[in-house]
């Protein structure tokens, strides 16, 4: 394995807290993620996992500590830049964030539409990531008609 001092870490949590109200969610978290590290994050539900996650992608603000990913504050980070540090992480939310009235095709597509992709290029990387997670054939289908694991295989975003 290769240590963090060869790599350099990707991210970094110091002292982090996070409180929601008078609920504490996270106490003095502190921990490096190497390059290429791969690490499971485990725990009783209620215990901050999907805390810990919001605050990488600030869709939560810490309380305390400090938080660098790739090199960026996330204290210091401008508005404007917020959605470069998103596009940094592959996100499978735990309730998908599908839009139920559009089907299954154009909830994929929204993202690459979003940044201007072309049409033609939209519609061959959609169809190619839903032939890597397997609902090719569900392309026209609203995200109520599928099982919970066919809706989380479309919200598998690959960047
Ligand atoms: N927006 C919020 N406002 C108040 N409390 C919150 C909020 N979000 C989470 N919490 C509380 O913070 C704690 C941690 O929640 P979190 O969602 O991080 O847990 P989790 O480890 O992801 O759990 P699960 O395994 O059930 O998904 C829980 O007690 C939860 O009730
Ligand atoms: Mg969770």
């Amino acid at each position: 394995m290769t240590s963090i001092a060869e790599e350099g870490a990707v991210i970094r949590m110091f002292h982090v807290h996070k409180r929601y109200g008078a609920k504490q969610a996270l106490v003095d978290a502190t921990l490096d993620i190497a390059k290429n590290e791969f690490l499971f994050i485990s725990g009783p539900s209620g215990a901050g996992k999907s805390t810990l996650l919001k605050l990488l992608y600030l869709a939560e603000p810490v309380s305390e500590g400090q938080i660098l990913v790739d090199g960026m504050n996330l204290s210091r980070i401008s508005r404007r830049r917020i959605p470069l540090l998103r596009r940094k992480f592959g996100i499978i939310f735990q309730d998908y964030k599908l839009i139920p009235t559009r089907t299954v095709y154009e909830n994929v597509a929204l993202v690459l539409e979003a940044r201007g992709k072309k049409r033609s290029l939209v519609e061959k990387k959609v169809k190619s990531v839903l032939r890597v997670v397997g609902m090719e054939d569900r392309l026209t289908a609203h995200p109520p008609s599928l099982s919970g694991g066919e809706q989380q295989r479309v919200a598998v975003h690959v960047p």
